[in-house]
C-alpha cells in the first residue's frame, strides 16, 4: 500500500548511461503533461514482478513531458534494480506515483552538491536548476571510474559544466575529492547537499560537522538502507493505543509485517526505512531506530519512528494507531 496517488506511464526510452546504469524516460499514456516536480523529488516505481522502489527524478524540473530516472544494477538487489534492468523495456507500461520531495533545494549564497555514484540523480536536477538561475554552486561527482560515470557527456555539454568536478576512485591522486578543502568554509549562507551510498554520506556529514557546518545546512538523501546486523534481535510487544490490544513481534519479523498479519495495515512504500511513508507516533517505550529518514535529533526525541524497519529497546512499544 502506498500513500501516493499512482498512475501508469510508458517507458519512452531506456538508455545505457554507464557500466551497470540505465536511464528510463517516462511519459503519460495520453500525452498530457505529468504532475510538476521540484529539484530533489523522487517517485515510487512499481517494479514489474518486484517491490516498490524510490528513484529520484534527474531531468530538468521545469519539464512536464517526461520524468527521467536512472537505476544502478545492484548485484545485491532485493528485486528492484535487477527488475528494472531485466524486465523493463522501451514501450512497456509501468505504474509510478506522483513525485514527492524530501530533499528540496533551499535558497543559498553558495550551494555544494556532493554526489557518490548513482546518488548524482537528484543532484543533477538541482545542478540544472541552479545553472538556469545563475546561482553560485559546485557539483562534486565521485565515481569509481569514467566508465561508471553516468551522464558525463550530458553534463559536459550543459550550462552546468563549469560548476562540475569529476572525481574517480581509480584515477590519479590529485583529482580525488579533497573533502576537507571543499567543506573548509562553512557559513550561514551556504548549504551542502549529499546523496549516495551510506558510507559516502556518513563521511561527508562527519567531515562537515567536524569543520563547523550546522546540522540544518547539511541536507542528505540515502540510496537504500545499509544492511543491518539483525543477529541479536529479540522479540517484544506492540500495543495499539486505540484498541488497547497487544501483539507479539517475533525477532525475525518487522512490526509492519506482524501487524499486517493481524489485519492492521500501516501505509508503506520502501519498507527499508528510507522513504518516510510508514512514520508512526510512539506514545510509550523506547525505539531502536534503524531508518535513514529521521534526523539524529528526531530519533533522540523518541516521538515517532519507522515501523517497517525499526524495533524496540523496551519490552513494549505503545503506538498511536
Ligand atoms: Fe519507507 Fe517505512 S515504508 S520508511
Amino acid at each position: 500500500m502506498t500513500a501516493q496517488e499512482t498512475f501508469e506511464v510508458r517507458v519512452v526510452t531506456k538508455t545505457a548511461e554507464a557500466e551497470g546504469i540505465a536511464s528510463f524516460e517516462l511519459a503519460r499514456l495520453d500525452g498530457q503533461p505529468l504532475p510538476p516536480f521540484g529539484a530533489g523529488s523522487h517517485i515510487d516505481v512499481h517494479v514489474p514482478g518486484g517491490p516498490v522502489r524510490q528513484y529520484s527524478l534527474c531531468n530538468a524540473s521545469h519539464e512536464q513531458h517526461r520524468y527521467r530516472i536512472a537505476v544502478l544494477r545492484d548485484p545485491a538487489s532485493r528485486g528492484g534494480s535487477v527488475g528494472m534492468h531485466d524486465r523493463v523495456d522501451e514501450g512497456d507500461v509501468i505504474t509510478i506515483s506522483t513525485p514527492r520531495n524530501h530533499f528540496a533545494l533551499h535558497p543559498a549564497q553558495h550551494t555544494l552538491l556532493l554526489a557518490g555514484g548513482i546518488g548524482v540523480t537528484p543532484l543533477l536536477c538541482m545542478a540544472d536548476r541552479l545553472a538556469r538561475t545563475g546561482a553560485d554552486f559546485a557539483l562534486h561527482y565521485c565515481t569509481r571510474s569514467a566508465e561508471r560515470t553516468a551522464f558525463a557527456a550530458e553534463i559536459a555539454a550543459s550550462a552546468m559544466a563549469p560548476h562540475v568536478h569529476f572525481h574517480f576512485d581509480a584515477g590519479a591522486a590529485e583529482q580525488k575529492l579533497d573533502l576537507a578543502a571543499v567543506l573548509a568554509a562553512p557559513g550561514a549562507d551556504k548549504r551542502v547537499y549529499v546523496c549516495g551510498p551510506a558510507g559516502f554520506i556518513d563521511h561527508v556529514v562527519t567531515t562537515a560537522k567536524g569543520l563547523g557546518w550546522a546540522q540544518d545546512r547539511i541536507h542528505l538523501e540515502y540510496f537504500g538502507a545499509p544492511v543491518q546486523d539483525t543477529s541479536g534481535d529479540e522479540g517484544f510487544e506492540v500495543r495499539i493505543a486505540s484498541t488497547g490490544k497487544t501483539y507479539a513481534i517475533a525477532p525475525d519479523v518487522s512490526i509492519v509485517e506482524a501487524l499486517r498479519g493481524q489485519g492492521i495495515e500501516i501505509m508503506t512504500s520502501c519498507e527499508q526505512g528510507v522513504c518516510g511513508t510508514c512514520i508512526t507516533r510512539v506514545l510509550e517505550g523506547e525505539v531502536d531506530h534503524r531508518d535513514m529518514y529521521l534526523t539524529d535529533e528526531e530519533k533522540a526525541g523518541n516521538e515517532q519512528f519507522m515501523p517497517c524497519c525499526s524495533r524496540a529497546r523496551s519490552k513494549l512499544l505503545v503506538l498511536d494507531l
